[in-house]
């Protein structure tokens, strides 16, 4: 099932022409660091969810996001914090969303993953459900 996945991810430059998800490992373990600041205490060091927080890595939340915009997914991040909405940067928002991507598996790239509103509503999630 991975196997078939990772080859679905090699093919998306050629049927996603306009935008290919992408992130770089310094934008991650940048994204990490604010991850483990600002939602690791209810998120979890694996993402699993702690009480009731959901997990962000896993089936679960690619059922809920697979075929969203990224745009959407910052957007609900944003609301994070729950005691704190919105006091987070978009660019700090993006660097945990592309450690978000790490931790389900996608591969880094060149490219750091964008701020830019078009591109973030252009790219989808494109994860593939874990632990099939
Ligand atoms: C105080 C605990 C807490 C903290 C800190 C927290 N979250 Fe959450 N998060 C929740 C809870 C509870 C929910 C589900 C209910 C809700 O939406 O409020 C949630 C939901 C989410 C969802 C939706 C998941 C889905 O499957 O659709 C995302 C994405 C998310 N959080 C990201 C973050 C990010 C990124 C941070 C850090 C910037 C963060 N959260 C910090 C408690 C927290």
């Amino acid at each position: 099932m991975k196997r078939f996945w990772m080859i679905m991810l090699a093919l998306l430059p050629v049927t996603h022409t306009r935008v290919a998800l992408a992130y770089t490992e310094e934008q991650a373990i940048g994204g990490q660091a604010l991850y483990y600041q600002h939602c690791l205490q209810c998120h979890g060091e694996t993402m699993a969810g702690v009480d009731q927080a959901p997990p962000l890595a896993g089936p679960q939340f690619a059922g809920h996001w697979r075929g969203e915009s990224l745009l959407a997914l910052v957007e609900r991040m944003n609301t994070m914090p729950p005691d704190k909405p919105g006091t987070l940067s978009r660019q700090n928002l993006v660097d945990i969303l592309s450690y978000v991507l790490w931790y389900n598996g996608l591969p880094f790239d060149q490219a750091p993953l964008t701020t830019d509103r078009t591109t973030l509503t252009d790219t989808k999630f494109p994860m593939p459900a874990m632990g099939e």
